[in-house]
C-alpha cells in the first residue's frame, strides 16, 4: 500500500508487474461517486414510495407511502380521455352530419374515434374499412371506400343508409322471359350496353334501371353501364340475378339486405351520425350541392 509507484507517484495496491504495470489506490472521479450516491438515495427513496417488497408472511405487500396503484393511474387517464372526448361529443350532439363534416377539427375527431364503432357495428358485412365483404355470389355488402354509390354518396345519402336500413328490390324474371331472352339481355349487359337490346325497355327493365340503364339512386338499382358488379359479373351471373332476382325472397335469387341501425336501437343517433361521417371520410364521399344549385342544376346521375 505505501509503495509508489515510480511514474506517477500514486501509491499502489502492491500489485505491481514488471515495474511497470501497477495497481494505483486513485479514488473514483468525484462526479462518479456523486452519480453513485444520488443512486442509491434515488433507489431507497423509489423502494419506500410506490409498493415494492411482499411481506410473505401476512401474504401481503409493502403498499408504499405515495399510495400509487396501477389501477388509479388507468382511471386518471381513462378520465382525461373521458373529459377530452365529451368535449368533442357535447359539441356534435346537436349537429347535422354534413356540420360535422364541414368542422375540421370535429371530422377528425371522428375519423379517429369512429374505427372502433365500425369494427363492431359494420365490418363484418363491409369489411374493415369498407373494403367490402364477399360471399359465394359475390359482392355481399358493397364497397364504401370508392366513390360508387348504388343509393347515392352525399352525406346526407349515407346517413339515411345507415339510419333506415336499405334492400334493393329485383324481381325475379324466370316466368317472364324467355331463356332466349334472358340470354340476350345478359350479354348485352356484361358489355355494359344493356340498351343495346330492345329488350331492355320492352321487358321493363328501364322502369328500375332507367331510360339509360344507369340505375336510379331512390331504389339502389345498379348502374348497368359501368362494368362494377355488386354481384357475379359473369354471363352466367348475370343471368341468375335477371332470371332469380334480388331480395325477391326466392331462394335462387340474390340476398343483399342492409340492417336500420335506428330501428333496432343498436346505435344512437350522435353514433348513427358520426359513423357516416367516418363512411364519407373513407374517401368516397360526394360533396353535396348547395341548395340553391341544386335546383337549378341537378347533379348528373353518373354512378350507381
Ligand atoms: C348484415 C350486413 C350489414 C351490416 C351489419 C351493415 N351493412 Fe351496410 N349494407 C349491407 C348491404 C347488403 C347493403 C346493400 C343493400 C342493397 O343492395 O340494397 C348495404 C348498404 C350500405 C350503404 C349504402 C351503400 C351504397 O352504395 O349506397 C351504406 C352507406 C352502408 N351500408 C353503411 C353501413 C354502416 C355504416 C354499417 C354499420 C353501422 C353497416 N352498413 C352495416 C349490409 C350490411
Ligand atoms: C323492380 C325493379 C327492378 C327491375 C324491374 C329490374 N331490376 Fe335489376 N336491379 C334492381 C335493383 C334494386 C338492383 C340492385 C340490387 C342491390 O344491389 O341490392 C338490381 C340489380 C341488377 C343487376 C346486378 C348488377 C350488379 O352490379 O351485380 C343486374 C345484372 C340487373 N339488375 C339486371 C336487370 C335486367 C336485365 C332487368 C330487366 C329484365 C332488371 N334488372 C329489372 C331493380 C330492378
Amino acid at each position: 500500500m505505501t509503495e509508489k509507484h515510480d511514474v506517477s507517484d500514486v501509491p499502489t495496491t502492491g500489485h505491481v508487474w514488471d515495474d511497470d504495470l501497477a495497481d494505483l489506490t486513485n479514488q473514483p472521479p468525484k462526479w462518479w461517486m456523486l452519480g453513485l450516491t444520488a443512486s442509491a438515495l434515488f433507489c431507497v427513496v423509489y423502494f419506500l414510495y410506490y409498493p415494492s417488497f411482499p411481506i410473505s408472511t401476512i401474504g401481503e405487500h409493502f403498499k408504499g407511502l405515495g399510495g400509487w396503484t396501477a389501477i388509479k393511474e388507468m382511471e386518471a387517464d381513462k378520465d382525461e380521455v373521458d373529459a377530452l372526448r365529451g368535449k368533442f361529443e357535447a359539441r356534435l350532439k346537436d349537429m347535422t352530419p354534413s356540420a360535422i363534416l364541414a368542422d375540421d377539427e370535429l371530422s377528425e375527431y371522428v375519423k379517429r374515434s369512429g374505427k372502433v364503432l365500425f369494427g363492431d357495428n359494420c365490418a363484418a358485412c363491409h369489411g374493415q374499412n369498407g373494403i367490402g365483404t364477399h360471399d359465394r355470389q359475390g359482392l355481399f355488402a358493397p364497397i364504401l371506400n370508392d366513390d360508387d354509390w348504388l343509393y347515392g354518396g352525399k352525406i346526407e345519402d349515407i346517413h339515411a343508409s345507415i339510419e333506415g336500413g336499405r334492400q334493393g328490390m329485383m324481381i325475379a324474371h324466370k316466368d317472364i322471359l324467355s331463356d332466349a331472352e334472358i340470354d340476350t339481355l345478359a350479354k348485352a349487359v356484361a358489355q355494359g350496353q344493356p340498351t343495346s337490346t330492345p329488350l331492355f325497355a320492352e321487358k321493363g327493365c328501364v322502369i328500375c334501371h332507367g331510360e339509360d340503364g344507369r340505375g336510379i339512386r331512390a331504389m339502389g338499382s345498379a348502374n348497368l353501364t359501368d362494368k362494377v358488379w355488386r354481384f357475379d359479373g359473369s354471363i352466367e351471373g348475370i343471368r341468375q340475378t335477371i332470371a332469380h332476382g334480388v331480395n325477391s325472397g326466392n331462394p335462387l335469387g340474390r340476398v343483399a339486405a342492409m340492417p336500420s341501425f335506428k330501428a333496432s336501437g343498436k346505435l344512437s343517433d350522435a353514433e348513427i351520425k358520426k359513423l357516416a361521417v367516418y363512411v364519407y371520410k373513407f374517401g368516397g364521399g360526394e360533396t353535396s350541392a348547395p341548395a340553391e344549385a341544386a335546383t337549378t342544376t341537378p347533379a348528373p346521375e353518373t354512378e350507381n
